[in-house]
């Protein structure tokens, strides 16, 4: 069983590369910042708590947050094992994470860290576009859908997320520095920290990251 963290700054690509390589290890891909969306569609009081934080940038309380995810883990299609993307975002939920596999006999086995450089970052989050159902993001001009405005794999609508505007792009940049970054160091002293160059083709950081992986797997 695997458990693996894809940690990076908001448009390094965490959400791009866990799909397709969930897929290919068949992992289950859990996506905090997904699963705060698709609570906003059901109107949830989940969704009414995360909301005003998520449109200013900020991180959504801990508590929340890691409620979220232990139950998320506990469903049968975890077993298989799981690839964190937006989660664990400070020290506070990687303990928690840390604590909670543990109470299992688990562990995280590897963390990949995708590194871009933040002009690359501004760039690419300017250009997003994701689908409204079944959030696979796109790129107006690096990778764009083959029909304007719908999903290559469902069909859905595509849209600008709100958070993607330039000042509270700037803010989830600073939040990222301040509270997030302090994890590569957290991981690195467990030794499971892989990093990966994040710029390039979609396939190529695809590529180099299976490779860190293969290499650096602990199970
Ligand atoms: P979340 O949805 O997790 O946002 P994020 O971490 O800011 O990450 P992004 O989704 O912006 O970027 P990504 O790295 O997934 O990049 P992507 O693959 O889309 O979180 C949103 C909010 O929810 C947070 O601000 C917070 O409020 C809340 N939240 C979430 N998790 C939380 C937690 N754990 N604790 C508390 N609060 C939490 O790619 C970006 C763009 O680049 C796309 O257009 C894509 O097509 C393009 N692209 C990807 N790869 C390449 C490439 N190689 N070359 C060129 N373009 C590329």
């Amino acid at each position: 069983m695997l458990y693996i963290v894809f940690l990076g700054a908001p448009g390094a690509g965490k959400g791009t590369q866990a799909a397709t390589v969930a897929g290919k290890l068949n992992l289950a891909h859990v996506a905090t910042g997904d699963m705060f969306r698709e609570a906003q569609k059901q109107e949830t009081e989940l969704a009414k708590q995360a909301r005003a934080y998520m449109e200013k940038g900020e991180l959504v309380p801990d508590g929340i947050t890691i409620q979220m995810v232990l139950e998320r883990i506990a469903a049968p299609d975890c077993e298989k094992g799981v690839i964190f993307d937006g989660f664990p975002r400070n020290l506070k939920q990687a303990e928690a994470l840390d604590e909670a596999l543990g109470k299992q006999g688990k562990m995280i086995g590897s963390v990949i860290y995708i590194k871009v450089s933040e002009a690359e970052l501004l760039e690419r989050l300017g250009g997003r576009w994701i689908c409204r159902q079944c959030q696979t993001p796109y790129h107006m001009v690096n990778s764009p859908p083959q029909t304007p405005g719908k999903c290559d794999r469902c069909g859905g609508e595509l849209y600008q997320r709100s958070d993607d505007t330039p000042e509270t792009v700037r803010e989830r940049l600073r939040v990222y520095f301040a509270e997030t970054a302090p994890l590569i160091d957290y991981y690195a002293r467990t030794g499971k920290l892989l990093e990966a160059g994040g710029e390039g083709s979609v396939e190529d950081v695809r590529e180099r990251i299976l490779a860190s992986l293969e290499k650096g797997f602990v199970r």
